[in-house]
């Protein structure tokens, strides 16, 4: 389902670059969403949602909640995927409901007259989401946009990578399996020519039986399994930032001063991870019985 989301005032909202997203609170529970429309409409953010039945129950919510008419909480959009407008060519890759940001990258380029192709991989042709909008920006130009159903074989990311000029710039947004692929084809190619966001956590998360000490609010928890660290500081009334809850957005990192985290964001570089300097809480668990962090 896609969602119109307007001021209450019907005024111009805060500016948005493609590739964006909003948090959208609901009954206390807040999920990011990526903005499809373009962004030279100020007047309104469309995001569009997935029922997972299998999910932790934001989608099932919003499905069942928003009514034309339901005031939401909206956050001003972020962007941790953005399009680099300047580029001359972009090959956009998308997996089931990644097509997202995808669709509002694919109507700037249009309306700055690049160069631009879709990929877009769908469990079934009927399930691909925006198809009518994808083959109408992308008119007359054959091979503009690829619509795959998995009968077909899935998308060859390796093909269509390794086919891509070394100029152009590559995104990719879909299930984890997907951008794994895209991630290892684009390997030697430039970093800041590769572009890639998860919209579900690539790992499990970590398993409890841990405890937690907070070095600044000096307070213990206990972690067990089922439990995120950011749950159970959560749980205890204290305010902490966070957003997505799932490993891939980066609000929840937090330093750790003592111990070894267990990483199972897809945010921090396999570098990064190494240094055990920082931590994404909402996903991540410990290597050692007990971690310290700076919260
Ligand atoms: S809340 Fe998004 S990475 Fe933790």
């Amino acid at each position: 389902v896609s969602f119109d989301l307007r001021a209450p005032d019907g005024g111009a909202l805060p500016p948005f670059m493609a590739g964006a997203h909003v948090n959208l609170r609901l009954d206390g529970v807040e999920r990011s969403y990526s903005l499809t429309n373009s962004p030279e409409e100020t007047h309104r953010y469309v995001i569009a949602v997935r029922r997972e039945e299998g999910g932790r129950g934001g989608s099932r919510l919003v499905h069942e909640r928003l009514r034309p008419g339901t005031v939401v909480q909206v956050s001003a959009p972020a962007n941790l995927f953005g399009l680099d407008e300047a580029a001359a060519e972009h090959i956009l890759i998308a997996g089931g409901i990644g097509i997202t940001p995808i669709l509002s990258m694919a109507r700037r380029l249009a309306t700055l007259g690049r160069s631009w192709r879709v990929y877009y991989g769908v469990r079934f042709i009927e399930d691909a989401a925006f198809a009518d909008d994808l083959r109408s920006l992308a008119g007359t130009e054959a091979g503009r946009v690829t619509i795959q159903p998995r009968a077909s074989g899935r998308l060859d990311i390796a093909a269509i990578v390794a086919a891509a000029p070394p100029a152009a710039h590559l995104y990719c947004c879909g299930p984890a399996g997907m951008l794994e692929a895209f991630r290892a084809a684009a390997e030697g190619r430039d970093p800041a020519t590769v572009h890639f966001e998860y919209f579900q956590s690539a790992q499990e998360a970590a398993k409890g039986g841990f405890t937690v000490y907070l070095a600044r609010s000096k307070k213990t928890f206990d972690i067990g399994d089922n439990q995120s660290i950011l749950g159970a500081v959560l749980a205890s009334g204290m305010k902490v930032a966070h957003s997505c809850q799932q490993g891939v957005c980066g609000a929840c990192e937090t330093r750790v001063l003592e111990g070894t985290p267990d990483h199972r964001d897809s945010v921090l570089s396999p570098r990064e991870q190494a240094a055990n300097r920082t931590m994404m809480i909402c996903c991540s668990g410990s290597k050692t019985p007990r971690l310290v962090l700076d919260l």
